[in-house]
């Protein structure tokens, strides 16, 4: 269903590395909605050759940048501001991935080289493409930036590891540069922290398949899917929402204000006997 929420806006989506990945279905939403993409992924991610079949339906250019390098990201807005002619409306940044997850590396052993290499993909990475925008004056007033970040950054989830630190510095990064944007251009910035979600970043997580059913139980409206999310993407990209910024939007179906819930309850008292 279109309502064009998003007619005549232009955006940049981070992050669709295949039809699971939630900038996947964010970036068919905003098409959905009338909105003219670009979508860009690390080089190596895109040799996987899934993101030509979205950039197909979309009738998304690709461009690659691997969002540690600030002359790859350059070329990027450059690119895209070319092929809008102009400037930039929305940007969705949905980019995370831990080393010591990858190599097992559990929180008490950290490698601090590989630790760096996290922040710096998971979370500077934000204000490395914000800072590009600004400094070519490239998002157009009333604009628009989500980033993807997870609970972990407010509350402990043992096997989230590094990356509850890299969400907590991701959400201190939209807080801070939301001031200055909002300050000189009107453009908003926040966080939506979601659900966990059956992705290829999001199985990465050690026990991932109970963690999600423990969540799932915990939600008054169970897990937020994947499509949720870009739903409420293209809101915070929409003119409904201009005067939301420098929040951390939590999307998780409740999950964040439940303490315990009947279900829960009842499946250890279940285990106990009771
Ligand atoms: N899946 C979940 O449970 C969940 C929950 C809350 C938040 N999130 C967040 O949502 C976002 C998207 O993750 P997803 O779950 O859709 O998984 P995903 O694996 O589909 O997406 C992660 C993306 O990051 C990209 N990426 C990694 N390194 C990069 C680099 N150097 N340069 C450019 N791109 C790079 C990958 O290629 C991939 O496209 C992430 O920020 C993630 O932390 C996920």
């Amino acid at each position: 269903m279109s309502n064009n929420l998003l007619q005549g806006k232009k955006g940049i989506i981070f992050g669709a590395l295949n039809d699971q990945s939630i900038a996947w279905k964010v970036a068919e939403k905003c098409h959905e909605q009338g909105a003219s993409i670009v979508l860009s992924n690390a080089p190596i991610a895109m040799r996987m050759g899934e993101i030509n079949k979205l950039a197909e339906a979309t009738g998304a250019p690709v461009v690659g940048a691997d969002v540690t390098s600030a002359d790859d990201i350059k070329k990027l807005f450059e690119t895209t501001m070319n092929h809008f002619g102009g400037g930039i409306d929305f940007v969705l940044h949905s980019i995370g991935m831990s080393l010591n997850v990858r190599k097992n590396k559990h929180y008490t052993e950290m490698d601090y080289g590989f630790n760096q290499k996290t922040l710096d993909i998971s979370a500077m990475s934000l204000h490395r493409v914000i800072k590009t925008a600004w400094d070519m004056d490239a998002i157009n007033d009333w604009g628009s930036i989500v980033a993807l970040t997870y609970i972990a950054a407010q509350r402990v989830f043992p096997d989230y590891n590094e990356m509850a630190d890299a969400k907590a510095l991701l959400e201190s990064v939209a807080r801070s540069f939301g001031y200055h944007y909002g300050k000189r251009k009107n453009v908003r910035i926040n966080t939506i922290s979601q659900s966990p979600t059956k992705t290829t970043a999001g199985s990465g997580i050690k026990g991932f398949d109970g963690f999600l059913t423990y969540a799932d139980k915990m939600s008054p409206l169970g897990n937020a899917s994947a499509e949720a999310c870009a739903d409420y993407c293209v809101s915070m990209f929409s003119d409904l929402t201009r005067m939301v910024t420098m929040q951390n939007l939590f999307h998780d179906g409740g999950f964040s204000n439940t303490g315990v819930s009947v279900e829960l309850m009842e499946m250890v008292e279940a285990q106990l006997g009771a």
